[in-house]
């Protein structure tokens, strides 16, 4: 397995799987940016006469419902104002690639094969070795998919031999002072609503770093397992999870830290109350952040956000520890789908030293320097 950058591949059939899995509200891309950061390998294999057939998923597809709704085809009608290319409905026939004069493709999304009986998400071997038929060369750039093993990520690279292009190059070298980091102190800030989400990564990630400052909904259920009484704000009743969080705790006594300023509603005005002073019909809805929390870490990661930030009564947690961040002198690293659009809301999409295009890819990859599909092509892939 190489870098696209290695090597000059020309006049080749590049099967390319890009993740083209953005944010679409009442059909309008909000945002482009995982497309536009593909757009380097897609025009460079173009540029040196490449055929380009490029797959992707796109949302979550579980029954037949779904596909209403999940359709790559917005993805189609954005891509065709930079690019020609032609749309190709059915994954599963795909041999208007070998009739048609156009150079590039983008096939209709890879997780419509799931119906009625998987086979994308399973990586299913005889779908990839279907895929594979129709090229020379596969080409990996979806980074914020490779945490998934599916035909299209990992299976094809059993059939041809394997390329990882420009954006899972550029995510891999930029963030590898984070997993291969010895001697800066890393911090590491995880937030976001619900701990039963995020219980595996912050397990894999305590060993690796030196704090891990908790904020947003999920510092609440590690509060009340403390015994401090967090009054009606969202908890995990997940046994399992009670008892990881607790185990954690006890094993990370000085390592686990969040800061003591947690917004409440007191008469109709968001206040700021130590949790000793939650009371029991109170809900926590944001929480601040200071100077002296984030002082620790030379290298930061923040994942996830301290509350609500998309409506502004609980935007502001967030949003102090973005401008505390952009001051602070640590390097500063961005990962998954809430912190990167916090960052894009408050103004800050270029204040940090990277921001990862990956959501769940980057906290697995950051937690245990690996990502499924990359250790299936490195095991499996044809050799090049
Ligand atoms: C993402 O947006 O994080 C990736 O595209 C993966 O999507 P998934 O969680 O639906 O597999």
């Amino acid at each position: 397995m190489k870098y696209l950058s290695e090597e000059k591949i020309e006049n080749k059939k590049i099967l390319l799987r890009c993740d083209f899995n953005v944010p679409i509200h009442n059909g309008i891309i909000t945002d482009s940016s995982k497309i536009d950061k593909s757009l380097k390998t897609i025009n460079y294999l173009l540029k040196n006469n490449n055929k380009v057939i490029i797959f992707s998923h796109f949302g979550r597809v579980k029954v037949e419902e779904d596909k209403k709704n999940n359709s790559l085809k917005k993805v189609y009608e954005y891509l065709k104002n930079i690019i020609d290319l032609e749309f190709i409905e059915d994954s599963l026939n795909l041999d208007i690639v070998n009739n048609s004069d156009k150079l590039c493709f983008l096939v209709e999304n890879t997780r419509f094969t799931d119906i009625p009986n998987k086979k994308e998400s399973i990586n299913d071997l005889e779908l990839a070795k279907y895929w594979a038929s129709f090229g020379d060369i596969f080409v990996v750039d979806a980074f914020a998919s490779l945490h998934r093993m599916h035909a299209s990520t990992a299976g094809i690279s059993k059939y041809l031999p394997t390329y990882l292009g420009f954006l899972v190059e550029d995510e891999i070298k930029n963030l590898d002072p984070l997993i291969n980091n010895k001697d800066k102190k890393l911090l590491v800030i995880m937030g976001g609503a619900k701990v039963d989400d995020k219980i595996k990564i912050i397990e894999n990630i305590l060993p690796k770093c030196d704090k891990l400052l908790l904020t947003g909904g999920l510092l609440n259920t590690f509060l009340k397992v403390k015994g401090y009484n967090v009054g009606n704000s969202l908890v995990s009743s997940d046994e399992e999870v009670l008892k990881i969080v607790k185990k954690l705790l006890e094993e990370n006594k000085d390592k686990i830290i969040y800061s003591n300023c947690f917004i409440v509603k007191r008469e109709d005005k968001n206040v700021c109350v130590s949790i000793e002073d939650v009371q029991s019909n109170d809900i926590i809805l944001d929480n601040i952040i200071t100077e002296k929390d984030i002082s620790y870490g030379e290298l930061i990661f923040l994942n996830g956000s301290c509350g609500k930030f998309e409506e502004k009564e609980y935007e502001e947690g967030t949003k102090k520890l973005l401008e505390l961040l952009k001051k602070s002198n640590a390097s500063v690293y961005i990962g998954g789908g809430d912190a990167v659009a916090s960052t894009h809301k408050f103004g800050y999409t270029s204040s940090f030293t990277y921001t990862s295009s990956g959501g769940g890819a980057t906290l697995e990859y950051v937690s245990t320097g690996k990502l499924n599909a990359l250790e299936f092509i490195k095991e499996n892939s044809v050799e090049n």
